[in-house]
């Protein structure tokens, strides 16, 4: 029997879930920053501010980090912003159309050869064994459709002593807070998606995307089967996002 995977509230043949999230992120690409700000009231900002501040990239040394899924680059330009000039990001997403938003970005900022951008599937990495320093990934793992094999070939790139961190929406469990984000989320959203982006399937995927993604503890023991040591998680904003961790010992 043909393997499945969640794709927003449907579930669908593995092999077609790449391709379903592949139109999302093209549909999206153009207004993609300026949704995440608009859905996120700009809290996005401080959940990659987290994540940068947990990876603490050097001043004084070089840093190779990869981050998968890295969309229009704005993990990078934090990181590049925070680390040394010795530090480089490779950002890595399967969309073309995320990339090329990423690369005009990169150029505004003048970031030159701080960054390179890699049109790749999380899920077989173009990249050698252990030649990075860190691995991050925002936003992006509940999109892949093997989640076990992106995260083998995350571990597989890190280099021994390397950190992996990975930020990703939960589950709300604050009373009042839940109910809250649960209209907003069904409703907002997606209204905002037909009016910025104009398309709100794209925004009904990425909410029951974020539904139907495993707990903290089953992502954790996720993390830890693919190799990761001292995994951990901190929740954030009452449970809306996680941002998890883990260690190539
Ligand atoms: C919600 S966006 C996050 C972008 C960026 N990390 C951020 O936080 O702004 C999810 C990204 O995952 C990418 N993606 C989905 N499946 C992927 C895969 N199998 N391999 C690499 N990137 C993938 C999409 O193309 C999209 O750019």
């Amino acid at each position: 029997m043909e393997e499945t995977a969640p794709f927003g509230s449907r579930t669908v043949p593995l092999s077609d879930k790449q391709t379903l999230v592949d139109n999302v992120f093209r549909s999206v690409a153009r207004r993609y920053d300026l949704m995440n700000d608009l859905m996120s009231l700009g809290l996005h900002r401080a959940w990659k501010d987290a994540l940068v501040t947990a990876l603490d990239p050097p001043k004084n040394r070089p840093f190779a980090l990869l981050d998968l899924a890295g969309g229009t680059g704005d993990v990078a330009l934090r990181v590049i912003e925070a680390g040394g000039p010795q530090t480089h990001v490779t950002v890595c997403d399967i969309n073309a159309d995320m990339l090329a938003v990423g690369r005009e970005r990169a150029a505004v900022h003048k970031l030159g050869d701080a960054v390179t951008f890699t049109e790749a599937n999380a899920e077989a990495l173009p990249f050698g064994d252990r030649s990075f320093d860190a691995v991050t990934i925002a936003f992006g793992i509940r999109n892949v459709a093997r989640i076990e094999t992106a995260l083998a070939e995350a571990f597989r790139v890190l280099k021994i002593g390397g950190k992996f961190l990975c930020l990703e929406f939960s589950a709300v469990d604050v009373p009042g807070l839940d109910r809250l984000y649960e209209l907003y989320s069904r409703n907002v959203i997606p209204a905002l998606g037909r009016v910025v982006a104009g398309d709100a399937e794209s925004y009904r995927y990425l909410v029951e995307s974020i539904r139907r993604f495993p707990s903290p503890p089953a992502f954790e023991a996720m993390l830890r089967a693919a190799g990761f040591a001292r995994v951990t998680h901190k929740i954030m904003t009452g449970g809306i996002v996680a941002l998890h961790s883990g260690w190539r010992l």
